[in-house]
């Protein structure tokens, strides 16, 4: 497995796999990686002849400077599993090398980008687009794979995708849980230990949620956010049930709305995000 730091290194690596016919399959991660990134991994693995993976904490996704600061980096120990999973090319940039000027460009996504995560953390998908555009013209991809616990993400990226007219299949793969059902992910393992306790009443409250039809999205959406936040350890931020294309409000739990859940929590100084679809 190759480690590269700068672009240039990368692109002459990959053109030799380009020149004898390699597909070329794409993880782009932050690092602190778990079996949820090693599944994405796994995908590309068994479609694609190469798979490069990218661990690069994106300053401009963070709306909250202390996330930032506080978010876990641990690129050797994320080396190693990624050696032990297949992977070919780990790229690993500093962020001048990604950043050598401000970006300065602003995406417009319609309605995708303004709700849920985008009404709640601003800039943010402007600052994953950014990135994400970087990395998929650094890399071309034949493939990228992204989790699904990140869905209003993977609508964004899709949408970027069709709009810079780039030419690579969007994979969205399942979310992967913890055995007690919470979602796997890398701010996981800052949970003081009351909350890692309470934190699977997420999962929990929205699989029994969606076996309740008989009552409106709003309806639902109140009882998720009180029998969350009766734990007292846990503060629902917000809780909403969209069409699984535009994200738009759905008026009516039926197949035909193709509703999810979608939910972010606040567990301590921790925020967690989840879904479900109905
Ligand atoms: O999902 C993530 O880890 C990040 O948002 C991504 C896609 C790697 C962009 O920084």
């Amino acid at each position: 497995m190759k480690v590269i730091k700068t672009k240039s290194e990368l692109a002459d690596c990959l053109q030799q796999f380009r020149n004898q016919q390699k597909t070329i399959g794409f993880v782009p991660t932050m690092g602190a990686l778990h079996e949820g990134h090693l599944s994405l991994v796994a995908k590309s693995t068994e479609s694609c002849d190469i798979t490069v993976v990218s661990i690069f904490v994106n300053p401009t996704q963070f709306n909250d400077k202390n996330d930032l600061a506080n978010y876990p980096r641990c690129v050797e120990k994320d080396c190693a599993l990624l050696e032990k999973a297949g992977c070919n090319v780990v790229f690993t940039p500093e962020v001048e090398e990604m950043y050598p000027e401000p970006d300065t460009r602003q995406f417009s996504f319609g309605n995708l980008d303004k709700v849920m995560e985008g009404e709640h953390r601003p800039g943010h998908f402007n600052g994953v687009a950014q990135i994400v555009s970087k990395l998929f013209d650094a890399v071309k991809p034949d493939k990228a794979f992204f989790g699904l616990k990140d869905f209003q993400q993977v609508a964004i990226i899709k949408a970027m995708v069709k709009q810079l007219n780039m030419k690579l299949e969007i994979v969205p793969c399942p979310i992967i849980r913890e055995a007690d059902g919470l979602a796997k992910s890398s701010r996981n393992m800052l949970l003081e230990p009351q909350y890692r306790a309470i934190a699977p009443k997420i999962h929990q409250t929205l699989a029994e949620a969606a076996k309740k039809r008989d009552c409106t999205p709003e309806q639902l959406c109140q009882w998720i956010t009180s029998t969350i936040d009766a734990t007292q350890l846990l503060k629902t931020e917000y809780v909403q049930i969209v069409n699984f294309d535009t994200l738009m409000p759905v008026e009516k739990l039926t197949e035909a709305e193709k509703p999810i859940i979608c939910i972010a929590v606040w567990a301590g100084k921790i925020r967690l995000i989840d879904n479900f679809v109905l």
